[in-house]
Parts: C-alpha cells; sequence; structure tokens
C-alpha cells in the first residue's frame, strides 16, 4: 500500500503547522519542530494509512452521494430594493411579475410530492423564500406557509422593510427562520450598498425589524461585505452583539454580475477585515458570555472538524447548487442556484413541465454539479481544497470565465482556513460554534503526539 502524502501548511501560528492530506480532508496539528520526523514515518502516519480509506468514502459520499434537501424559492421577481451588487438582473427586480398564489401552491404541492421520493422517512425538507424580495408577493407566501405547515421546514429571507407587526407574529407562531440584511452598523454605510430605486435609506426600518425579532432563536441577519463597509464589520458585529441577533453571515459580495465588481474588496483586505470582525465577537463573548455565531465562518470550521456536520454548502467541490438544493425562479425555472437565476444557460427546465427530477439531470445543472476542485489548476494542488470548495461557481463562470476557474476569493478563502486552523490549536474553536454544534458527530480520528 502506498504511504499517503502528508503536505505540511503554514496555519501562521508560533507552535503549530498543519499536516494535510487534501485528497481526504484529513489534517493533523503538530509541533512545528517536529513537521520532518513526523514526515519521515511513524505512528501518525501509521494511524492515519489505517483510516484513510473510510475519510475518503466519508468525503466521497458529502461531495458525490448527496440528494436535494431544499429548495430556495422565489415566489416573485420582484423587489422594492435596488442593491448595488444584486446577483439579480436590474430588469427583472423592477419590472418582474409575482408567481400567482395557486402556482405557488401547485408548486409546493409538486415538491411535496418530488421530495417524498428522496427524502428519508420522517425528515422535511427545506423550503427557503427567498429573492428578489419575498415578502413583495406575502399573501401567496403566507398562504403556502399555512397549507404545507407539516410538510416542509420553512425559512424566509428578506430585506426586512415589509416585515411588520402582522407578519413577524404569522412567522414566529409557525417557527419559520427569518432571515435579515444589513450592511453598516449606521445609514449612510448601509445606505452606498442597499436602497429602494429612487435611493431612500432603508436602515432604520431594518433596525426596527430586529428590534422586533429579539428573543425569537430562529431568526439571523446577512452583511454583504464590499468596499464599502470592509473597514466597519467591527462595528457591524458590536451592533448585532448589542441587538442580541443569535447568528449572522459576514458573506463576501459574490461577483457574478459586473454590478458587484465594482465595490469587490481586494482580497487581503477581506481577510483582515473579516478576521477583525471575528476577533471582535470572541472579545464580546469573553466580556458577556453570549455568542454571536458568525454563521458562514462556523460553516468552515465546522468543514474542518466534522465536514460531515456542515451546514451550509458552498465551502465543498461540488457545491451544494443543484445536488443537495437547487432554486425555483417565479416563472417556474429551476435552476442550480438563487446565484443562477438570470443566467439562462443555467436553466434547468421548468418546475410545472420538465419537473425537478429532469432538472438535476440537465446540462445547465450538469455544469454546476460536475465542477470539481479535483479536476482543475490551481484548485487541484491547493492543499485546502475540501475546506474551501473554490466558490462560488457562478463567479468563476461569469467573472473568471469558466467552470475550471477559481471564485472571486481565491486568497481570502485560503486566510479564512488559516485562521480556522490557529484558532483549533489555540484550543477555541467551540467559541466561535453553535453551543452543540457537535451533537450527533462521531470523533474518527484522534491521535496524541507524546
Ligand atoms: C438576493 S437577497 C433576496 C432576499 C431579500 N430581498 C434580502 O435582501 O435579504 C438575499 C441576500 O443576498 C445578498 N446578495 C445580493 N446580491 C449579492 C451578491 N452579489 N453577493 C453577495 N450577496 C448578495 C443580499 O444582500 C441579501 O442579504
Amino acid at each position: 500500500m502506498t504511504v499517503p502524502l502528508l503536505t505540511p501548511v503554514d496555519i501562521g501560528h508560533a507552535r503549530y503547522m498543519a499536516l494535510t492530506d487534501p485528497g481526504t480532508a484529513f489534517w493533523a496539528l503538530v509541533d512545528k519542530t517536529q513537521v520532518a520526523d513526523i514526515l519521515a514515518g511513524g505512528p501518525l502516519l501509521d494511524a492515519y494509512r489505517e483510516k484513510a480509506g473510510d475519510f475518503a468514502r466519508e468525503l466521497h459520499a458529502l461531495r458525490f452521494g448527496l440528494k436535494p434537501s431544499a429548495v430556495y424559492v422565489n415566489p416573485t421577481e420582484r423587489c422594492n430594493l435596488d442593491c448595488t451588487y444584486c446577483y439579480l438582473p436590474g430588469k427583472m427586480r423592477r419590472d418582474g411579475g409575482h408567481m400567482p398564489q395557486d402556482k405557488l401552491l401547485a408548486a409546493l404541492d409538486k415538491l411535496r410530492r418530488y421530495f417524498a421520493t428522496v427524502m428519508p422517512e420522517g425528515r422535511r425538507p427545506r423550503i427557503i423564500f427567498h429573492g428578489s424580495e419575498p415578502l413583495m408577493n406575502r399573501k401567496a407566501v403566507f398562504a403556502a406557509i399555512e397549507t404545507f405547515d407539516d410538510d416542509f421546514i420553512f425559512g424566509l429571507q428578506t430585506n426586512g422593510t415589509l416585515l411588520d407587526r402582522a407578519a413577524i407574529d404569522f412567522l414566529t407562531a409557525r417557527e419559520v427562520s427569518i432571515g435579515l440584511s444589513l450592511d453598516g452598523p449606521e445609514a449612510a454605510i448601509t445606505d452606498s450598498t442597499r436602497h429602494t430605486w429612487s435611493g431612500r435609506s432603508v436602515h432604520a426600518r431594518v433596525l426596527t425589524a430586529m428590534d422586533a425579532l429579539r428573543g425569537y432563536d430562529a431568526w439571523s441577519v446577512i452583511t454583504t461585505c464590499t468596499t464599502e463597509n470592509l473597514a466597519h464589520l467591527p462595528r457591524m458585529i458590536e451592533l448585532f452583539h448589542a441587538r442580541e441577533v443569535p447568528t449572522c453571515m459576514l458573506n463576501t459580495v459574490r461577483c457574478t454580475l459586473p454590478g458587484a465588481r465594482g465595490v469587490k474588496p481586494a482580497d487581503p483586505d477581506m481577510a483582515r477585515a473579516f478576521i477583525a470582525a471575528l476577533d471582535r465577537s470572541h472579545e464580546l463573548y469573553r466580556e458577556t458570555g453570549r455568542k454571536l455565531v458568525v454563521a458562514n465562518f462556523a460553516n468552515i470550521l465546522i468543514a474542518i472538524l466534522a465536514p460531515t456536520a456542515r451546514r451550509l454548502m458552498c465551502d465543498i467541490s461540488p457545491c451544494g447548487g443543484g445536488r443537495a438544493f437547487f432554486a425555483l425562479a417565479a416563472d417556474g425555472g429551476l435552476y442550480p442556484c438563487s446565484e443562477f437565476i438570470g443566467l439562462s444557460r443555467f436553466r434547468g427546465g421548468n418546475l410545472f413541465e420538465s419537473g425537478a427530477e429532469a432538472a438535476l439531470d440537465s446540462e445547465g445543472f450538469r455544469l454546476v454539479t460536475g465542477r470539481d476542485v479535483d479536476a482543475f489548476a490551481p484548485c487541484r494542488d491547493c492543499a485546502i481544497r475540501h475546506f474551501c470548495g473554490s466558490p462560488c461557481p457562478a463567479e468563476a463562470h461569469e467573472m473568471n470565465g469558466g467552470m475550471d476557474r477559481t471564485g472571486a476569493f481565491c486568497g481570502f478563502y485560503k486566510e479564512q482556513v488559516r485562521y480556522a486552523f490557529r484558532l483549533i490549536a489555540d484550543g477555541i474553536a467551540d467559541d466561535y460554534l453553535w453551543d452543540g454544534w457537535d451533537e450527533g458527530t462521531e470523533t474518527v480520528f484522534k491521535h496524541a503526539l507524546g
């Protein structure tokens, strides 16, 4: 049997380095002074060699064996905001139509029947109302939630401007997860990327919605990181923590459409600001005992600590688009992910005509599900490729010219993984994760070096 090759990765830690087998996502943190000895052979390599096959099988199942369990549903093409960087085309958001209520109910009925054929007994699939702005078609959305309450776990991602008391009461009574969006700790910063079509501020309205949600356990806020708010991310964290936001996301701006590229931060700036924000979240946790989990970073940590416990599927290759989830557009069109709505090449047919099964097998979906970081440079030679997944295929295709290219933030993702390893080396990774995140996970490799 061939000896698995472990690759040293400098994680920027005073004492430790990571050794990884990039092909299986195995890793170990080792004292820098022992790296040469360990690589020459001995108990760690022997123990890993015994388990390498299990690691490879587990990762392969995660990368190629999943069935869909969620759908992002756009119940309307319209949005009342015109955010600078939106990945949905402006014309669609301004002039588009709603999905009529009877069509939305018929769509969910079709999806319910489809999921009955792929989901394990007793597990409910997720429907996340997304957009554009789903609450612009509120009556239809609420009718769908009422009708299919027992069939799906529901979520709603909204800009928050239409989230009034009645809407909050309706959604929280049914335990619908609610995601909001806010880009700055003060109006001037939010306004530079998120505003109405006439340029009016919506910052205060989102804060009002956040106040109304305080105490509910299933809500979160997305901040899209751009050149406009990068310097303010630690203050963003302070605002979220003070308002008792349970979970937030600090997402890099996806550069699929040209509008986003004008506010794209450089990788080193993105890494610095992101890490400063995470450090601030940790200080606040130490001071108050209350966590504010940054979900997209927590997902990277989990991808390293327990790959199959990942919650988001952007940091894996192929990504979750078109295999773990897919998106339904307001005209019935099926796409691998919301990012692709507006890119006709990726349309995998229509739910009402060809159906979900055919979409999963369509050329548009295969373009995404066939994107494999083991198969193209520079990812195939990267030691952290299975902790990062080279997001996002939509960016790779539209901005960098092909599915066999990296996405927009290769350097940032590398820094993020190095930082995650440093937290693990310092024994504080749990401080950045949801309490109980590892319930139900199993330790498959533990090797103490003398
Ligand atoms: C497309 S919106 C749809 C739902 C709702 N209208 C909202 O604002 O939350 C969902 C989230 O995607 C984010 N978003 C839009 N375009 C993006 C892009 N190019 N890159 C990253 N995030 C983006 C928005 O800021 C928002 O947080």
